[in-house]
């Protein structure tokens, strides 16, 4: 933390560092109270910067360390020979290559902010991206200063039998008074973000992978010792991920052992240090009796994920953190087709979209907006945002699109060849796409520049004496903050125009035969395309598969969103059909009630769910997804100004009356998956999806308020084979008016698991969650709940981040309640744990969505926040922007 105001970085200042750092030996020395490191550096002159006969002062990063020695070439500097400020060292090297050696003293143990070297637990580890190794040493901690490390810890060997770092271990022994030591030496050389250390009493589920060259890879996962059973998911997930790479990438592991360890006290999901991934438990640990089927698939994509880094951001880094989508967003884009390929891959694009649409095109239309790469920051951590993740992924995705299957991995073979050891640029990565297939993505390149998400306006018109179809395109992108003006995007729009019975009608452009679907580019800010021999007027099926983020419209009647729903061959358009059907239907229900009108019932939209819960061809998670209606999250998205109160209000409505019409079909389909589902667990994709759906029909079932489904309810949650339908019978009954069973519920649920913290956090943020009014003073209870506490970031999200990102209608409420609670939350944690408080301003930052009332409320949180004093720079950045 720091009083004076906080410094903006910018991308046009970056410098290659004045010196490079070719060995990094480091010794840990681990104690109750403090830790003491003793690092020793190779250090070397960039001669592509500066002569030998000028040497430039070495600065090191560094803060929050107590220096306690400083031995430059075998020599200890005395004070006044050294500089120290709060954020870094400062000496003068005195030849061209040079060796220091540092002792510095720090106290893990009060590290809440779970940055740099820190205990959870009884456990020691690391969390050092992105600028977390300053705070374990002084060091050029920066991603393009890669160096080889060795590293030796030394401990209670009673407390801490196991002491892990990167790379192999390569000797071990004892000390006197019961201490031991284990040193790891890592080949690879690396930057400081990819650093790790453990120390803790685990046990270990081991196995084996062997490589497509026949190399046997030494597999471990450490847990603390009550979790052993929860990791088979985790390794099974690993041996998957390795395998995939290989085949799809030609990507092959490269170090003899590869760890992963589970630690319950973790800023964000996990951490791809090399050989040793640092893992939140909530992304290892699995098992049904505890895990849902989702957290099943967060394990799969999050173990998949972390594994891939160690090609994409390990063996090729990034040059500096402006560059963090050249790994995140292509690792999260390879983590996306690994899930699409163990599972349903429409399924898993809809959930992607859903996701992208409701919580990316937020962030990119609110004060934080910047783009994928963006070009200055306060606060680095504030930039591992949806945008860069998960945008950033949807930009890899077009060139794939682009590119197509077999040019792409010409692209991605050529990019991990050139740039194998490097720290390279998000340009780097295009330029290898680019040589590999002779192609030119100059303009392309506007995605990482430009922030803000497009519009793509679309209007067609057909001459039937010509037989020509004319689809007009018009791209416009918002204003962002720094960025009043943009200039036209690539657009790629996979399509296919679709006659009356639903047939894809053969695609000709200009004279070009294109076959029945095609993408087609749009490049200008105007553009038509002229489709020819078309037989009849036919229903354009536009951005198939979401194939660019962008915000499509065409002015689809709603009976041509039921015939798309009905009849579209394209699974994904088939349910986005659906669900533009379903906005529609709850935008216009919106304007009546604002009207002070009655709300009636489409019953176009009561057809096509119809048709679907009866179609048991149909895969049962398609069903269940076309069968949930849009959040209120993305609804408000959409709207200029959002009435909370009346999306809270419609959406609810129309549940309850969805449930009422279509009552005897979801509660015979209910009743037929729930006799299915009783046998023996599975945790294959197609039982998954059966309770997906069974799921959402109990939970549609339940507003009919009908006694005999709250006895369906009831017993599903006393029966239940498995967390996932336990889970779901607790969401209907909290959600529910039927207050003895409710209760009831929660008290059993609480006492059973007790002794489970993940399970807990379903707990508390279900309770959070629930919309009923009330919802602040059970939350204030709950914080006063044995088990929770605001050092635990997973509690923090489970139920603070569920109350203000997913019970709007409480958050929201009238008198500001909501908005005062959240901002003593920030205040409260910004002293103990910054990146976590910055996390929870984000809610508070969309006040511009909302009418002056809400707003007002809004900014005075915003500005009591801003008074504090000291502020991190964490929740400065984000609380300045919103307030700008
Ligand atoms: N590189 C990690 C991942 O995406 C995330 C680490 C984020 N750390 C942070 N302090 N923001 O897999
Ligand atoms: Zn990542």
């Amino acid at each position: 933390m720091r009083t004076e105001q906080p410094k903006t970085i910018y991308l046009k200042d970056y410098k290659a560092p004045d010196y490079w750092i070719d060995e990094t030996q480091l010794t840990f020395e681990l104690f109750e109270d403090h830790a003491l490191v003793h690092s020793r550096l190779a250090l070397c002159l960039n001669t592509e910067r500066h002569a030998e006969t000028a040497l430039p002062p070495l600065v090191l990063d560094g803060q929050q360390l107590e220096l306690q020695k400083v031995v430059l070439d075998e020599q200890e500097l005395v004070e006044g020979a050294y500089q120290v400020d709060s954020d870094s060292l400062t000496l003068q090297p005195s030849r061209a290559q040079f060796e220091l050696a540092l002792t510095t003293r720090i106290e893990p143990q009060n590290n809440t902010a779970l940055e740099g070297l820190y205990k959870s637990g009884s456990m020691f580890c690391t969390q050092c991206e992105a600028e977390g190794f300053r705070k374990i040493t002084y060091y050029l901690d920066r991603p393009d200063v890669m160096s080889r490390f060795t590293t030796t810890v030394i401990a209670e060997r009673e407390r801490y039998p196991v002491l892990l770092s990167n790379g192999n271990p390569i000797a071990s022994g004892e000390h006197e008074g019961g201490r031991h030591w284990v040193s790891w030496e890592d080949p690879f050389p690396k930057p400081a973000y990819l650093f790790a250390l453990v120390a803790g009493d685990l046990c270990l589920l081991q196995d084996s992978f062997t490589t497509m060259s026949g190399r046997t890879i030494d597999l471990r996962i450490y847990v603390e010792p009550e979790n052993r059973t929860q990791c088979d998911h985790a390794m099974d997930s690993l041996k998957r991920s390795m395998r995939w790479d290989e085949e799809v990438y030609g990507r092959e592991y490269d170090l003899d052992i590869f760890m992963i360890v589970a630690v319950n006290d973790f800023n964000m999901g996990a951490m791809e240090n090399k050989g040793l991934n640092i893992f939140n438990s909530s992304c290892v640990l699995a098992h049904q009796d505890t895990a849902t089927d989702m957290a099943f698939q967060r394990v799969e994509a999050v173990v998949a994920h972390e594994y891939f880094h160690n090609w994409s951001g390990n063996r090729v880094t990034c040059r500096d953190w402006f560059q963090l989508s050249l790994k995140e967003g292509f690792t999260v884009f390879r983590d996306s087709e690994f899930s699409a390929d163990m599972n349903s891959r429409t399924v898993k694009r809809i959930e992607d979209v859903t996701f992208l649409r409701a919580n990316q095109f937020a962030e990119d239309a609110g004060p934080m907006a910047h783009p994928v790469r963006p070009d200055s920051f306060i606060e680095i951590s504030n930039f591992y945002t949806l945008t860069v993740y998960e945008k950033g992924a949807e930009v890899v995705r077009m060139l794939h699109t682009l590119l197509g299957e077999e040019g792409f991995r010409k692209g991605t073979d050529l990019y991990f060849e050139r740039h194998d050891g490097q720290a390279v640029t998000c340009d780097d990565f295009i330029k290898a796409l680019e040589d590999a297939n002779g192609a030119d993505f100059i303009q392309f390149k506007r995605w990482y520049s430009q922030a803000g998400t497009p519009r793509l306006n679309v209007r067609s018109e057909y001459d039937a004496a010509s037989r020509e179809y004319r689809l007009h395109f018009s791209q416009v992108c918002p204003p962002t903050p720094g960025q009043p003006e943009k200039q036209p995007q690539v657009i790629p729009v996979r399509m296919a125009l679709l006659d009356r019975d639903g047939n894809e009608i053969p695609l000709q452009l200009e004279g070009k035969a294109l076959g029945n679907e095609a993408v087609v580019s749009i490049t200008e800010a105007e553009q038509t395309l002229v489709f020819e021999n078309v037989p009849n007027c036919p229903l354009p099926s536009l951005l198939r598969g979401f194939s660019a983020p962008v915000k499509l419209s065409y002015p689809y009647s709603r009976d041509d969103r039921v015939f798309l729903a009905k009849h579209d061959p394209d699974g994904f358009n088939r349910w986005e059909a659906a669900q533009g059907l379903a906005v529609d239907v709850l935008q216009g229900l919106v304007e009546i009630h604002r009207a002070g009108r009655p709300l009636n019932l489409d019953q176009r939209l009561v057809e096509v769910m119809r048709s679907v819960i009866a179609d048991a061809e149909l895969d049962a998670a398609m069903v269940a997804e076309i069968i949930r209606l849009p959040s209120e999250a993305y609804l408000i998205e959409l709207a200029e100004v959002a009435d909370v109160d009346a999306i809270h209000y419609t959406r609810e409505w129309l549940r309850r009356a969805l449930a009422e019409a279509l009552r005897d079909e979801m509660s015979a389909r209910y009743q037929i998956l729930a006799a299915a589902g009783s046998g023996a667990f599975s945790a294959k994709a197609d039982a998954m999806a059966a309770r997906s759906l069974k799921n959402s029909l109990l939970s549609y079932l339940m507003l009919t308020g009908e006694q005999q489904v709250v006895g369906w309810c009831v017993r599903q949650f006393v029966e239940a084979t498995n967390m996932t339908d336990r889970q779901a019978a607790l969401v209907a009954l909290v959600n529910s008016p039927f207050e003895q069973q409710r209760e009831a519920a929660l008290a059993e649920f609480a006492e059973r698991w007790a002794e489970y913290p993940l399970v807990m956090d379903q707990w508390f943020s279900i309770q959070a969650a629930a919309s009923q009014p009330g919802a602040l003073d059970r939350v204030r209870k709950l914080m006063e709940h044995p088990l929770f506490t605001m050092r635990n970031p997973n509690k923090v999200r489970a139920l603070i981040g569920a109350f203000a990102n997913q019970n709007l209608i409480n958050f929201h409420a009238l008198d500001g309640s909501g908005y005062a609670f959240l901002a003593d939350r920030i205040i409260e944690l910004d002293r103990s744990n910054p990146q976590i408080a910055s996390r929870l301003v984000t809610p508070l930052s969309r006040w511009r969505k909302f009418e002056p009332k809400r707003q007002e409320l809004m900014k005075t949180e915003l500005a009591r926040i801003m008074a504090q004093s000291p502020l991190s720079p964490d929740v400065y950045e984000v609380v300045s922007k919103s307030l700008a």
